[in-house]
C-alpha cells in the first residue's frame, strides 16, 4: 500500500515541528524549511515525463518558479497568464528546464475567458494530472468583473470553480488527478461567512483577500467530501511568506520588515512541486500542506467551526458558486 506522506516524521521531529508551527513567524519564513529539512528527509523529486499540469498565475512569483520546477521534472505545463510577453518568457523557461510548455492567455477575472480557456485545454489534452489554482492578488481598490462580481472573489473562487468543473472529464481521465489551491496565512484571520464574502462599500483589500482564501478552504473540503474513494485529490498548499512581485507591491511594509527572512520563490513552491510529483496513489486530499506536512485549518478560536458546520458552509458555497458560474461562456 502507498504510505501516507504524513507518517514519515518521528516523535521528536514532530514536537520540534509543532513548536515551529506555533511560532507562526518561524514557520512561515525561511526558518521553516531550513529547520524542517533537518528534521525529516525532503526526498529528491522523481521526474514525471508526460505528466500534464495546468498552472494558473504562471507569469510571476511563485507560479513562475513552479512552472520551471515542474518543467525540470519533465512535465507538460499549461502555463496560464494575462501578459503575453511574460507568457512567452515563462514558456521558454519551462522548455529550457526540460519540460513542454503550452502557454495560454486568460484573464481569470472574466468567466467568459475562463470558459474559453477550459475549451482550449479540453481540445488539447485528453487528461489533466494536476490542476493548480495559484493565481491570486490582494487588490487595494474594489473593482468588478464583466459579470459584475468583486474581482478578488472572481479570481480566487469563481474562476477555480468553473475551471475545475469544466475540466472534470480531463481530471477524471487521469490516474487520480490532483487539484492544488494556493492558500495564504491571511486565511487564518477570517471566519467563513458567505454573506460577507463579496465585499461592497466596506471593501478592504486585505480582508477581501483573507475571506476569499478562507472560502477556498471551505471549497476544497466540500469538493473533496463529494469525491468517491480513489477519485480526485484536492488539497491546499501554503507557500509560507515568499519574496515575489505580488508581495512587494501589495504589502511593501511587510516585505521590507521581513526582508531576507522571506522565502525564495523556490522555497515557497517546494511543497506544491512535491505534491505535483507524488505517485497518483499517495493520499493527500482534504488537507492543507506547508513544508511537506499537513497543517491546521484554523488557528484562531473565533474562526473555528465544527466539521458539521464546515460541511454546511461547503454545501452553501458550492450552491452559490454553481449559480454564479452557470451559463458562463
Ligand atoms: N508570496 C507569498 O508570500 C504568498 C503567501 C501566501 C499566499 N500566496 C499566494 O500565492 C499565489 C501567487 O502569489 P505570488 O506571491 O507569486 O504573487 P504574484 O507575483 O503577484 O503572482 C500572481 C500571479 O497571479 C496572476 N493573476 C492575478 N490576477 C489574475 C487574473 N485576473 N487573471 C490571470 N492571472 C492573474 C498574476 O498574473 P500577472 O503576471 O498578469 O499579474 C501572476 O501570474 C497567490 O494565490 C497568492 O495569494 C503568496
Amino acid at each position: 500500500m502507498t504510505p501516507d506522506p504524513d507518517t514519515r516524521i518521528s516523535g521528536v521531529a514532530r514536537l520540534v515541528d509543532s513548536c515551529l508551527e506555533g511560532s507562526v513567524v518561524g514557520s512561515f519564513t525561511r526558518i521553516g524549511p531550513a529547520v524542517r529539512r533537518r528534521l525529516t528527509r525532503f526526498e529528491e523529486l522523481e521526474r514525471r515525463p508526460g505528466r500534464t499540469v495546468v498552472l494558473t498565475g504562471a507569469t510571476s512569483g511563485l507560479g513562475r518558479s513552479a512552472a520551471g520546477a515542474l518543467g525540470a521534472l519533465g512535465m507538460t505545463v499549461v502555463a496560464v497568464g494575462r501578459d503575453l510577453r511574460r507568457l512567452d518568457e515563462v514558456a521558454m523557461e519551462i522548455e529550457a528546464a526540460g519540460g513542454t510548455a503550452l502557454p495560454e492567455a486568460c484573464d481569470l477575472a472574466d468567466l467568459a475567458e475562463v470558459a474559453g480557456l477550459s475549451e482550449r485545454i479540453a481540445s488539447m489534452l485528453d487528461h489533466v494530472d494536476v490542476l493548480v489554482h495559484n493565481a491570486g492578488a490582494l487588490l487595494a481598490e474594489r473593482t468588478t468583473t464583466p459579470q459584475g462580481h468583486e474581482t478578488t472573489v472572481a479570481v480566487h473562487l469563481l474562476s477555480p470553480h468553473l475551471l475545475t468543473a469544466r475540466l472534470r472529464p480531463q481530471l477524471e481521465a487521469a490516474d487520480r488527478a490532483k487539484v492544488l489551491t494556493m492558500t495564504s496565512g491571511g486565511m487564518y484571520t477570517e471566519a467563513f461567512d458567505l454573506d460577507q464574502l463579496e465585499m461592497g462599500a466596506d471593501y478592504r483589500g486585505s480582508v477581501a483577500y483573507a475571506r476569499a482564501k478562507r472560502a477556498q478552504v471551505v471549497w476544497t473540503l466540500a469538493l473533496q467530501a463529494r469525491e468517491p474513494a480513489g477519485g480526485i485529490d484536492l488539497s491546499l498548499v501554503h507557500p509560507g511568506w515568499a519574496a515575489t512581485p505580488g508581495v512587494s507591491s501589495s504589502l511593501p511594509a511587510f516585505s521590507r520588515a521581513l526582508g531576507p527572512l522571506l522565502r525564495t520563490p523556490e522555497e515557497g513552491v517546494d511543497t506544491l512541486v512535491w505534491l505535483s510529483s507524488l505517485d497518483p496513489g499517495v493520499p493527500h486530499g482534504g488537507r492543507l500542506w506547508l513544508d511537506r506536512s499537513p497543517r491546521p485549518l484554523f488557528r484562531l478560536p473565533r474562526t473555528r467551526v465544527s466539521d458539521a458546520v464546515l460541511a454546511e458552509q461547503g454545501d452553501a458555497l458550492l450552491e452559490w458558486l454553481d449559480r454564479a458560474t452557470q451559463g458562463a461562456g
